[in-house]
C-alpha cells in the first residue's frame, strides 16, 4: 500500500510557500514500515530540518546501504546542501535563525555518521566537506554550542581513523613476520628446532582466552560497511564504475586470513613432530582448545581449528588418530557440522546470543561467530534479492534485512575481552611459521608415508623448497 508519506507531507507545511514541490514524495510504506522509495526520497528522508529528525535505524540502514547507489561523498554533499538550502527564505536574518535552529540536529546526524562509519571519512572529499561544515556552522553559531561539537565529533575521528592506521600497519608488520621462512621450515628434520604451541602454552583454556582476544581485537576494527562495500559495484542504474574499486574492505579480509592462518597453525603443529605420541598429544591439546572456545562462545576459532584437523594432511595420519580419544571432538564436529544449512551451529549461536544479551559477567557477553558464514548469509542475502524494483524505486526492505545482520554483528564487535593478555602467547599464535599447503603434506607423508598410488604419486611430486 503506497500513500503519500507523513513525513513529506509535514515538510511541505513547514515551508513558507516557496514553491517546492513533492517531486521526493515517492515512499511506499506497508504496516508502518517502509518498503520501498526513490532514491531522492531516502536521500530527503535523511534529512535534518528544525522540527525533523529521522529516526535511528533508519539513519543507520541508509547509511549503511546507500553505497550501493551511490557514493558516500555524494550522499554527504547532497544532505548537508539540502540542510542548507531548506533553511533559505531569502531574508539573510531569518536564514540566519533558522540555521541555528536546524545546526543541532545536523551535528547529530553527522556525529552518528563519523561514529558509526568512521572510515568513510578516510575519503579526502569527505573530510573537506565535514569541514566546510564546521565552517558553516560556526557563521551563525553565536554561542558556539554546534561549533564546538563539531570540533569534538571531528577529534575523535581523527582519533578512530589513526589507531586504525596504526593497526593497519601492526598487522602488515607482523604477517611480513610470519611469511619469513626460517631454516626450522625448510625440512621436518630441522623444524624440530622451531619451538611448539606446548612449550609457549600448554592449558587450553589459556589459549582459547588468547585466540579470543586476536578474534576480537581483529573484529573490533572491521566496519560495518565492509560487508556492503563489496557489493557496491553491481548496480547497473548507478553509472560510477571504479569509485569503490580503492576502496578498502582489508579489515575483513585481514580477518578471513587469519582464520585461514590459524587452520594452518593448527595443521603446522600437529604435522611437525616426529613422534607419533607427540603429535597425538598435540591433536587431543587442540579439540581441548576447541572445546574451550565452543564454551567461551568464540566460534570463529572453534571452526577454524576444525578445519585444521579436517585438512587431508591432518586426517590422513590414521596411526596418529588411532591414539587419540575422539569422542570429544566428534561432538564439536557435530556442532559445525555444515549440512542443514548448519542448523546446528544456527541454534548454538543463538544460544549464545541470547546468554550474551542477559550476561552478569563480560565473559558471559562474548559471542564471536564463524565469520565465514555471516559474510556467505551477506552474500546470499543480497545476490537473492533485487535492491531496484521494476518502477526504479530502492527496495528498502532489503536494506532493512541487511541493516539486521551486520547490527548483530555491531553488538558482537563491542565486547571488550575480559581475559588477560599474555604477549608471548599472541605473539606466537600471529607470527610463527606456518607450513604451506604442500609442506604440510610433505611433513605428513614423513610422519606417515604413502598409502596408495594415489598419495605416491603426490608424494613424489613434491618437494622442499
Ligand atoms: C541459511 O540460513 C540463513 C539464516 O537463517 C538464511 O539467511 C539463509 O538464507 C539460509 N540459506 C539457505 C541456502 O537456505
Amino acid at each position: 500500500a503506497c500513500f503519500f508519506p507523513l513525513h513529506a507531507a509535514l515538510f511541505l507545511t513547514r515551508l513558507y510557500g516557496h514553491g517546492i514541490t513533492a517531486s521526493y514524495g515517492e515512499m511506499c510504506y506497508h504496516d508502518n514500515s517502509l518498503v520501498s522509495a526513490s532514491l531522492e526520497a531516502l536521500i530527503q528522508h535523511l534529512v535534518p530540518t528544525v522540527d525533523y529528525y529521522p529516526d535511528r535505524s533508519y539513519v543507520f540502514t541508509f547509511l549503511l546501504s546507500s553505497r550501493l547507489f551511490l557514493h558516500p561523498y555524494e550522499l554527504m554533499t547532497r544532505v548537508c546542501h539540502l540542510c542548507v538550502e531548506q533553511q533559505r527564505s531569502g531574508d539573510a536574518l531569518l536564514d540566519k535563525i533558522r540555521f541555528r535552529e536546524v545546526a543541532p540536529k545536523l551535528v547529530q546526524l553527522l556525529t552518528e555518521w563519523t561514529e558509526t562509519f568512521p572510515y568513510d571519512f578516510r575519503d579526502e572529499r569527505m573530510m573537506r566537506c565535514l569541514k566546510d561544515m564546521t565552517h558553516h556552522v560556526a557563521r551563525g553559531d553565536e554561542v558556539r554550542y554546534s561549533w564546538r561539537a563539531m570540533q569534538q565529533m571531528t577529534q575523535r575521528l581523527i582519533k578512530r581513523l589513526s589507531a586504525l592506521g596504526q593497526y593497519e600497519e601492526a598487522v602488515a608488520a607482523l604477517n611480513a613476520v610470519a611469511m619469513e621462512r626460517p631454516a626450522s621450515l625448510k625440512s621436518k628434520q630441522a623444524s624440530g628446532q622451531r619451538s611448539d604451541v606446548l612449550s609457549v602454552c600448554d592449558d587450553p583454556f589459556i589459549l582459547a582466552q588468547q585466540l579470543t582476544h586476536i578474534e576480537l581485537d581483529r573484529l573490533s576494527f572491521i566496519g560495518p560497511e565492509e560487508f556492503i562495500q563489496t557489493f557496491a559495484m553491481k548496480d547497473p542504474l548507478e553509472n560510477h564504475k571504479g569509485f569503490f574499486r580503492k576502496r578498502k574492505t582489508s579489515n575483513l579480509e585481514a580477518y578471513v586470513n587469519w582464520f585461514n592462518r590459524l587452520s594452518y597453525l593448527v595443521a603446522t603443529e600437529i604435522c611437525m613432530p616426529v613422534k607419533k605420541k607427540h603429535r597425538a598429544r598435540i591433536i587431543e591439546f587442540f579439540i581441548d582448545v576447541a572445546q574451550e572456545c565452543f564454551n567461551i562462545g568464540n566460534f570463529n576459532s572453534l571452526m577454524a581449528i576444525i578445519t585444521g584437523m579436517n585438512m587431508s594432511p591432518v586426517s590422513r595420519l590414521k596411526k596418529t588418530w588411532s591414539k587419540v580419544n575422539t569422542d570429544k571432538f566428534e561432538i564439536l564436529e557435530h556442532q559445525m557440522d555444515p549440512s542443514s544449512n548448519f542448523s546446528n551451529y544456527r541454534t548454538a549461536l543463538r544460544g549464545a546470543t541470547q546468554r550474551s544479551e542477559t550476561a552478569h559477567s563480560s565473559q558471559e557477553k562474548i559471542v564471536i561467530p564463524f565469520f565465514s558464514l555471516l559474510i556467505k548469509d551477506i552474500y546470499f542475502l543480497n545476490e537473492g534479492c533485487a535492491s531496484r524494483l521494476a518502477n526504479g524505486h530502492i527496495n528498502f526492505e532489503k536494506l532493512w534485512e541487511l541493516a539486521k545482520q551486520v547490527s548483530e554483528f555491531l553488538v558482537w564487535r563491542q565486547v571488550i575481552c575480559p581475559f588477560d593478555r599474555d604477549r608471548r602467547i599472541l605473539q606466537y599464535l600471529v607470527t610463527t611459521p606456518v607450513f604451506s599447503e604442500d609442506e604440510l603434506h610433505l611433513a605428513s607423508y614423513e610422519s606417515e608415508g604413502p598409502e596408495n598410488n594415489m598419495e605416491k604419486d603426490s608424494r613424489r611430486s613434491l618437494r622442499w623448497v
